[in-house]
């Protein structure tokens, strides 16, 4: 199966390898050091321990037998990988028709937002579902998560009484309040392990259980993560395509470049373009320092931000993450034109086009990414691939990607504005 490869021939002349090799490899020793508080997520497809992928597979099917509608509970780290996959592996409208065809529960994402209307509309119409609750939040102590849990445990405890609890799973740390109450309550329950923050963690039982009810297959999604692990693991920047990415948004953005722009040509990637948002934003972007990254889905937004990619400030590049092969695809009517007669194709002209309109008029820096196809093979290898490049960029940026004190700066004010201790 091929890889996901990287063409940064239309971003930067020529890449200083032998300049940088040096510093690639202290980078490199650094995250493979076992050394790293924050690193557990470096070798964790390889390591990580068959018997709990092999619970979490049971829990799903378990899940899938007694629920119509699984709602999951986080926010951050806690929720968007799990939505980026199923968005980019299940139908496009897996809730409206497909769940229901394939016997699935409906999948719903709550606790990323307060909306009222949005809580109101959802607790009402789960009342006619049978419904399973996942509360992941690795503190325990988010606001938003939390809040949103307390609302779902008192409409299951007025649907099901007593046997509410067996509705409930937890995803948390090892301590913290969210730990105490599902051991108290006794939830069925799973760890974030103690060695990966929020964003880095979609390949844990974080992101994996969900993605499990949801009809995924979990085996491939690691093999490809194990694929990957292999293939970013080599320290020779000549080869390494993840590395080679790494080094040329540093050094973009040494050249004044900080605005990573992904463009995806296809919704599915949509929420993939937000986890990657979250993870380099959240990483990297500290000590006033780091890339602001934006994301884009076309053709929509070339009707709209495409006039700034035009002739807008330029201190940006583009990034475009492309679909090699499509799943499906659809033939033109009439016949289509000369030489393109699928939409898929129509999708790569627009692509073309686009690039070259902003390189032939403002040379601006454009990196491609292209993806094999859609499967959850490539997307195990996807995670893994943009995690490895942002812990490498962060470090080569002079950022420790593992911490992020601004967003903790604000949930810390929220609990002080309401007077909560924990
Ligand atoms: O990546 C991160 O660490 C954050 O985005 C967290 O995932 C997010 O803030 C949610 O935190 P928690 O899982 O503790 O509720």
């Amino acid at each position: 199966m091929s890889n996901i490869r990287v063409d940064v021939s239309e971003a930067i002349a020529q890449l200083p390898i032998e300049s940088y090799q040096g510093k690639i490899n202290e980078v490199h020793t650094r995250l493979h050091s076992g050394q790293e508080k924050f690193a557990g997520w470096v070798d964790y497809p390889s390591t990580v321990d068959g018997n709990l992928i092999w619970q979490i597979m049971t829990t799903a099917w378990k899940i899938q037998k007694q629920c119509t509608a699984f709602v999951v509970i986080g926010i951050g780290g806690s929720y968007l990988g799990a939505k980026s996959c199923i968005e980019l592996l299940q139908s496009p409208f897996y809730n409206e028709f497909f769940a229901k065809e394939r016997n699935l529960p409906k999948v719903y994402f709550a606790g990323h937002h307060l909306s009222s209307v949005y809580y109101h509309e959802l607790l009402h119409n789960l009342k006619k579902e049978e419904v399973c609750v996942c509360v992941i939040s690795r503190s325990g102590k988010t606001l938003e998560p939390m809040i949103v849990f307390d609302m779902f445990k008192d409409f299951l405890k007025e649907k099901y009484g007593e046997n509410a609890k067996e509705r409930i799973y937890a995803i948390t740390g090892t301590s913290g309040p969210l730990r105490e109450e599902a051991e108290a309550e006794g939830y069925t329950t799973f760890d974030v392990p103690d060695d990966i923050v929020g964003r880095f963690s979609v390949l844990t039982p974080v992101g994996l259980l969900p993605i499990a009810v949801a009809g995924i297959d979990l085996e491939a999604i690691l093999q490809g993560a194990r694929q990957a692990e292999v293939a970013c693991s080599n320290p020779d920047l000549k080869e390494n395509e993840c590395y080679q990415y790494a080094l040329v948004r540093h050094l973009l953005m040494e050249q004044g470049k900080d605005m990573e722009i992904f463009e995806v040509y296809d919704g599915k990637l949509r929420y993939f373009t937000e986890w990657l948002k979250q993870l380099f934003s959240e990483s990297e972007c500290k000590d006033g320092k780091g890339i602001f990254t934006a994301s884009l889905q076309m053709s929509t937004d070339l009707h709209s931000m495409g006039q700034f990619l035009q002739e807008g400030k330029q201190n940006f590049f583009e990034t475009a993450v492309i679909i090699e092969d499509i799943t499906y695809d659809v033939m033109l009517p009439n016949g289509g034109f000369d030489d393109v007669k699928t939409l898929h194709q129509l999708n790569r002209v627009v692509r073309e086009s686009v690039k070259e309109a902003h390189i032939d008029e403002n040379n601006t820096p454009n990196i491609v990414i292209t993806l094999p196809e859609i499967s959850a093979y490539t997307y195990g290898k996807m995670v893994y691939f943009f995690e490895k490049a942002c812990a490498v960029s962060s470090y080569l940026n002079g950022i420790d990607p593992f911490t992020q004190p601004g967003v903790e700066s604000y949930k810390h004010k929220i609990r002080e504005r309401l007077g909560i201790v924990k």
